[in-house]
């Protein structure tokens, strides 16, 4: 698969990269079948889609481990993993209480818990640790903040995350979630350190990082992890108003995912994405994706899996041309659509 640089890193991720946020399961997901969670990360390592995206808090450690397991599995079978480039995150507690409350959840018995914010630098240290742990590495390709944390000056974060290259337990610092002035602020506390990339939300129905960050990282050379591309399957064409979700799942809460949103979004995915996937053999999830992917500024696309079959359409995504005038009917068509937020 096509691989790029993030900015002025050395670090080189494939165009799509596995994103296993749902396969570490909790209550956002409905739970995960973790045997299934396996064979869709060895589908997309044997399709080449040799980057996974995960995060401490995901599933609190569970996803974590389950990469972890994957690569173990695939060391077995090829005696290495060294292509395989591992990025995690760090900023997201539910162990401590300090820094600031994010929200409320649960463990995965049901006990209530709080995530808060924490980007502070001896929890940078010790949050790296566990995760080199869970994830069964010695070095982690890119470690990010996950979230702003504004009781900790981006500096003394950043500073932890030099101490951590400098000792070469992570190849690469990124961020997540920031807008364009801690960006700054991230870059201008790393000096000559690259800040390698940042990870937004962003697909053709969440779009906000055009008007700012995208224009920022362009201009500073730092890369972009696209994450939520599918908006979570909706723009698949696989959520139409039969499909339902558990009242405890977060889709079921999610705005895009109200009725009137789902006939918006399906109807252009049919008028003009299907007519396109058509011509290029190609399904709608990873027209999608070729989409996202030939957006001026986006390294790579974030993408979920829970299944081996999406794990390898998925990949399949990352070696899809789009042409110019295709790419432009579909950018042009989704921008003039406005969903409807207001909450369920
Ligand atoms: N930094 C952050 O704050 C942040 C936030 C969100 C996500 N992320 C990252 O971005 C990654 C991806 O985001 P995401 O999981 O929110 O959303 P996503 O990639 O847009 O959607 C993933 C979901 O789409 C469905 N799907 C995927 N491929 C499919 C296919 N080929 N055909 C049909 N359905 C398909 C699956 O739904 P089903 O499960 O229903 O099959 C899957 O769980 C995460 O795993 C994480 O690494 C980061």
């Amino acid at each position: 698969m096509q691989t790029r640089r993030l900015g002025r890193s050395s670090l080189e991720l494939p165009v799509v990269t596995f994103g296993a946020w749902a396969i570490g399961g909790g209550p956002y997901w409905n739970g995960t079948d973790d045997e299934q969670a396996l064979a869709a990360l060895a589908a997309a390592f044997d399709a080449g889609m040799h980057a996974v995206d995960t995060a401490p808090i995901y599933g609190m450690g569970h996803s974590e481990t389950i990469v972890g397991r994957a690569l173990a599995a695939q060391r077995r079978a090829n005696g290495s993993t060294s292509d395989i480039k591992v990025c995690t995150k760090i900023g997201l507690r539910w162990d401590c209480d300090d820094g600031e409350l994010f929200f409320e959840s649960q463990s995965a018995d049901g006990k209530p818990l709080a995530v808060y914010r924490n980007s502070r630098p001896e929890s940078v240290r010790l949050e790296c640790e566990r995760s080199l742990q869970r994830l069964g590495v010695d070095h982690i390709h890119l470690l990010q903040v996950h979230w702003p944390d504004p009781t900790t000056p981006v500096s003394d974060t950043m500073g932890a995350l030099a101490e951590l290259h400098a000792e070469g337990k992570i190849g690469a610092i990124g961020v997540s979630n920031y807008d364009p002035e801690l960006l700054e602020e991230a870059q201008v506390a790393l000096g000559d350190l690259p800040l390698a990339s940042t990870q937004p939300k962003y697909s053709l129905v969440a779009r906000e990082i055009e008007a700012d960050v995208l224009p920022w990282v362009i201009e500073h050379e730092v890369g972009v992890l696209a994450y939520s591309p599918l908006e979570q399957g909706l723009l698949t064409g696989k959520v139409r108003g039969d499909r339902s979700f558990a009242d405890t799942e977060g889709r079921a809460r999610r705005p895009s995912f109200q009725d009137r949103n789902r006939q918006a979004v399906n109807a252009l995915l049919d008028e003009v994405v299907a007519p396109i996937a058509a011509e290029l053999g190609a399904s709608l999830a990873q027209t999608v994706i070729a989409w996202t992917v030939a957006r001026p500024g986006i390294s790579s696309a974030l993408v979920g899996a829970r299944t081996p079959e999406q794990a390898r359409e998925n990949a399949a995504a990352g070696e899809l041309q789009i042409p110019p005038e295709a790419w432009s009917r579909i950018d042009t068509a989704f921008a003039a659509l406005r969903l409807e937020s207001e909450p369920v």
